[in-house]
């Protein structure tokens, strides 16, 4: 028969181990554009799957995805979206993941494409994430942590509407109306290794930021604007849920920049801390699965 002085740690075990698988992360996407969007969502080799990898998002419209622990992928908004009457095939004008379908299913973006990237539970435990724009731009995006601690755990990303003020060299036209609606990079525009940090330029001491680069930079100082542009691109986090907002700002669509600043008083829904329902439900799960424990044995 146990006694007591077994139980008592036992008791701690079971609600350690269950703790510890109680809590992930969420994903809260919002679409703040006038348009509709369509979320893809590529997760890195070897990491768990979430439960979409892509889905519409009508303007105003929100959908939140749990997120597993240690979770690493990119995320990403596809614009301007049609299914085809006669194939039933879907593509999208800019960000398309080639799938032919809602679901990118294992594809990632075709650039241009603005990105959100994570890490989940990395380096120190630290979740990194970052607004890259190395692979060119199609929307504004913005990631924001939400209830995180330490690190530099402050929004980023790129609230600038730039499909407009996008040097013509790099400007993607829509071909029915003249449009702009995405800004490659310059290493998709022009193949160059010094702009695509490759070859004699694939290290820090030699790839160096250019006026295009630059021209990224200026309007989206925390964002990614070339590969090695790292030390101001980069935010880590602990504990955190993000939320993803495209188009965060209505007036950022205007943006033809108070000198080129990034818009550091954009328009951010009230960050209350949240207790996660996650934890919640673990907390629960551990009780009950404790108080059978006890019944056991008295
Ligand atoms: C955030 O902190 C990380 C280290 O945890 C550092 O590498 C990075 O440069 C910092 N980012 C910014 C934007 O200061």
């Amino acid at each position: 028969m146990a006694s007591t002085q077994l139980l008592v740690p036992l008791f701690l075990l079971s609600s350690l181990i269950m703790l510890s698988g109680a809590y992930s992360a969420t994903f809260t996407f919002t679409n703040k554009c006038s348009y509709q969007v369509w979320p893809g969502i590529l997760s890195n080799a070897g990491t768990p799957q979430l439960p979409t990898t892509g889905f519409a998002l009508q303007p105003g419209e929100s959908n939140t995805i749990p997120v597993p622990t240690s979770w690493s992928g990119r995320l990403w908004g596809r614009t301007l979206c049609t299914q085809d009457a006669n194939t039933g095939k879907f593509t999208c004008l800019t960000g398309d993941c080639g799938s032919s379908t809602i679901q990118c299913s294992g594809n990632g973006a075709a650039p241009p494409a603005t990105l959100a990237e994570f890490t989940l539970n990395g380096a120190d435990g630290l979740d990194f994430y970052d607004v890259s724009l190395v692979d060119g731009y199609n929307l504004p995006m913005l990631i924001e942590p939400q209830g995180g601690t330490g690190g530099n755990c402050t929004m980023t990303g790129c609230g600038a509407s730039l499909n407009n003020a996008c040097p013509s060299e790099l400007k993607v036209m829509d071909s029915e109306n003249g449009e702009s609606v995405a800004c490659k990079s310059a290493c998709d525009a022009f193949g160059d290794p010094q702009y695509c940090c490759s070859g004699a330029y694939a290290n820090p001491n030699t790839c160096k930021a250019s006026s295009y680069s630059e021209f990224f930079k200026n309007a989206c100082p925390r964002a990614y604007s070339y590969a090695y542009d790292d030390g101001t691109s980069t935010f880590t986090c602990a504990g955190a849920n993000y939320a993803i907002t495209f188009c965060p700002s209505p007036s950022s669509t205007s943006l033809k920049s108070a000198n080129g600043q990034y818009p550091e008083a954009v328009e951010v829904s009230a960050g209350t801390h949240r207790t996660s329902p996650y934890l919640i439900g673990g907390a629960i799960t551990i009780l009950a699965a404790n108080w059978r424990l006890w019944q056991l044995f008295f």
